[in-house]
């Protein structure tokens, strides 16, 4: 009797298995034949009532039959498997000749890179990198810096005053000051950063722009070595051997305080437009930091003595790239940052 049941249960679940047309009617034969309430389980309880020796017998029945219905579902399973994957390959499938989406990671934006670059050449030298306030005092943007408020050179930079008594600082020079209370001698510092002027904005104005500052104070600090820095400075930015000259120039934190013109490297010294025809192209202001201005800062000049020079990131970088408008550098326009 429990024989005839489970020689039907074999033929009528693999028939059931064999017309199973997704894997949820082939699940649900199988849970109907060997599931914990299936038919396999009803009649295993039968088994209690049998004698050993029949028990044995149908036993083993019984395994067999489990074991083919199992060695069925498991294939009949594989096979909806790949199916159904080689369906999903059919209709997968990537163009791979198409272009690519674009993608827009930014860039740096070339006065940092610029600044960048001479924070890792000064770096090299042992010079460290500071950053000071844009609103500052009067106290650190002037009269510190030998610039009295009675003093004519006031004038030389239309300062923005704000209405608290603070002003946004006129040049990086500040940080000068900065440094030499917070370094002590000796030492050799940069400060790039943003400065402001009140200017009326045009092609070549701008009322705010980048420089960077520097400064090293020694024992015996001379215009030798100034010349020696700025050399460095210059061939590394414009990864060539510059010639330079130094003219007399009026700044009145340093003392003899000069202009450093380089050779044209457009025309290589014999006059072009942008040297205007003079075969030399101005690039920063340098000297001898003034004997007042390490006073101030309570530093001895009797016994130390230091150079100190302010460049231009902004205007060099117009001048690598030949950008002839200063306006578009603050512009945040992507046509024109997406070049660098
Ligand atoms: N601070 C000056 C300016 O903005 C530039 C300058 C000139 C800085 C001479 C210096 C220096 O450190 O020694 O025009």
């Amino acid at each position: 009797m429990l024989e005839t049941q489970l020689e039907e249960l074999r033929r009528a679940t693999l028939a059931a298995f064999a017309s199973a047309n997704s894997l949820e009617d082939l699940e649900g034969a199988r849970v109907e034949a060997l599931g914990r309430k299936g038919s396999l389980a009803r009649i295993t309880k039968e088994f209690g009532r049998l004698a050993p020796d029949e028990r044995a017998r149908l036993g083993k029945l019984l395994n067999s039959v489990k074991q083919d219905l199992e060695t069925e579902y498991d294939a009949k399973e594989r096979r909806f498997e790949e199916t159904a994957l080689a369906e999903r390959l059919a209709n997968e499938w990537i163009d791979v000749t198409l272009p690519a989406p674009g993608v827009h990671p930014g860039s740096l934006h070339p006065v940092t890179q610029l600044q960048q670059e001479i924070e890792d050449l000064f770096t090299s030298m042992g010079f460290a990198v500071l950053e000071g306030p844009e609103v500052e005092t009067e106290e650190h943007n002037f009269d510190a810096l030998n610039i009295p408020s009675t003093h004519p050179a006031r004038d030389m930079q239309d300062t923005i005053w704000l209405t608290s008594g603070h002003l946004l600082r006129t040049h990086t020079s500040p940080v000068q000051v900065r440094g030499m209370r917070k370094l002590g001698p000796p030492f050799r510092m940069i400060a790039p950063g943003r400065v402001f002027r009140n200017e009326e904005v045009d092609a070549s104005h701008e009322h705010t722009f980048h420089q960077l500052e520097g400064m090293m104070v020694d024992r015996e600090v001379s215009v030798a070595n100034l010349i020696y820095f700025m050399k460095t400075l210059l061939s590394s930015i414009f990864k060539r051997e510059v010639t330079i000259r130094l003219r007399p120039g009026y700044f009145p934190f340093v003392e003899p305080g000069f202009e450093l013109d380089i050779h044209c490297l457009i025309c290589d010294g014999v006059g072009c437009a942008v040297c205007k025809y003079s075969g030399w192209v101005e690039q920063l202001g340098c000297g001898l930091v003034h004997p007042n201005v390490l006073r101030m800062s309570n530093i001895d000049p009797e016994e130390w003595s230091g150079f100190a020079f302010g460049l231009g990131l902004t205007r060099l970088v117009m001048m690598r790239y030949g950008i002839d408008d200063v306006r578009q550098l603050l512009s945040g326009d992507l046509r024109f940052l997406t070049q660098f």
